[in-house]
């Protein structure tokens, strides 16, 4: 059939050579699917098990990141999400329903906490908040109608580490399900399912990424039927990942190893030299004695990454906290961490329930990949401005 101009420029004739090979992943982008007939066409999710159908439930370079990450984490099935708080979301939205009860650590991430106190209240799902430390003692909150125990190790800003495999004893022994937000260890310096965890998310955007410039999350799960309620939810939410970050954070991927022992090298050698200042208190890098929880991290993990905590002796009025972040050169003022740059946060702590009174004494540092020497002088500048 002769083809107008117009034509070709949908439906084209034209040819490349085949047989291309490349180290890089391809970016597949869809959103339609092509079907071989009109018999075949079906928007099942389950692409694993009936094939490609609708770009929300992925392209083969979506596909390529979470069967990545599920094989890093020894997981059964990995889903992907458009961010970590998305994975959180969903994780909730899929096992939750009115009436069930939800056990999240005091140390959660805030957005975590927001979502249950905000949101899921509004659906008749009731949540109380404990002690990250409390270990097997979290058996004497569990309700007749708990449903799933939320665990984040370290916890977020204040970096208590978990006592999982006591926690997931305790959970299994009432049948509730344990989720781990594992973004700290880039789900691989802590094996989540060898310690009990029945679904783990990460926040993609940090660790994998690596580079501050995309945002993803994933959800790996243990078993077939968590993978099937978490599948059919994600159909029904909508939430699809872009092709283009997949193929940035399997990019990410490959320097993972290099960047997560660069970083452990230099943070741990920052936080120690802190930890010697005379204006800090305390600490909190799970790789130190100092750190709440840290015989677990010792027994637990693998390695520990670049996220830590510093507790200023009181004395300094929050003017002068902000006073040393700002006084920082090399270090950058932002949310999220796990990139190339060194960041600092200064934050208010003791307002929320159950969680350390430092009030506005402390400050959350990521450390990226600059030189170890320059991060320190930079510090220790900044620390000689304020006493000044
Ligand atoms: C521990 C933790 N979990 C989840 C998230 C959320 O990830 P995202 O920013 O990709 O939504 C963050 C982000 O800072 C985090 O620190």
């Amino acid at each position: 059939m002769s083809k107008n101009w117009k034509t070709k420029l949908i439906h084209s004739d034209a040819h490349i050579p085949s047989g291309y090979r490349s180290l890089a992943s391809p970016t597949f982008r869809g959103s339609t699917t092509l079907f071989p007939s009109a018999a075949a066409a079906t928007d099942q999710w389950d692409q694993k098990r009936v094939g490609y159908t609708y770009g929300l439930y992925g392209t083969p370079t979506v596909m390529e990141l979470a069967a990545r990450v599920c094989e890093l984490e020894s997981g059964a099935h990995t889903i992907l999400t458009p961010g970590g708080q998305a994975a959180i979301s969903l994780i909730n939205l899929a096992m939750l329903q009115a009436g069930d009860h939800l056990l999240i650590p005091a140390s959660v991430y805030y957005p975590n906490r927001q979502l249950a106190t905000r949101l899921l209240s509004r659906f008749g799902i009731s949540t109380d908040f404990y002690d990250p430390l409390i270990g097997a003692g979290i058996a004497s909150f569990i309700q007749e109608h708990t449903k799933l125990i939320w665990c984040e190790s370290p916890g977020s800003i204040t970096m208590e580490v978990q006592d999982i495999p006591a926690i997931a004893e305790a959970a299994h022994a009432r049948s509730v399900r344990v989720v781990l937000d594992n973004t700290w260890s880039a789900g691989v310096l802590f094996d989540a399912f060898a310690h009990g965890v029945d679904i783990t998310m990460q926040a993609i955007t940090k660790y994998i990424g690596g580079h501050s410039d995309l945002l993803l999350g994933s959800i790996t799960v243990r078993d077939d039927s968590l993978y099937q309620r978490l599948g059919a939810t994600q159909q029904v939410i909508g939430c699809a990942v872009s092709p283009d970050d997949c193929s940035l954070a399997l990019r990410g991927l490959q320097t993972l190893a290099v960047r997560l022992a660069a970083i452990e090298q230099s943070a741990l050698e920052i936080a120690k030299w802190l930890a010697a200042r005379p204006e800090i208190e305390r600490v909190l890098h799970p790789a130190l004695e100092t750190s709440p929880g840290h015989e677990f991290w010792k027994r637990d993990f693998l390695g520990s990454s670049g996220v830590f905590s510093v507790v200023f002796r009181p004395g300094p009025s929050q003017q002068q906290v902000f006073a040393f972040v700002d006084a920082l050169k090399l270090f950058r003022v932002g949310y999220s961490w796990g990139g190339v740059a060194s960041l600092a946060i200064a934050y208010r702590m003791g307002r929320t329930p159950g969680r350390p009174s430092f009030d506005h004494r402390i400050v959350r540092l990521n450390i990226g990949l600059e030189a170890t020497s320059d991060l320190i002088a930079d510090l220790a500048q900044a620390l000689a401005q304020v006493r000044a």
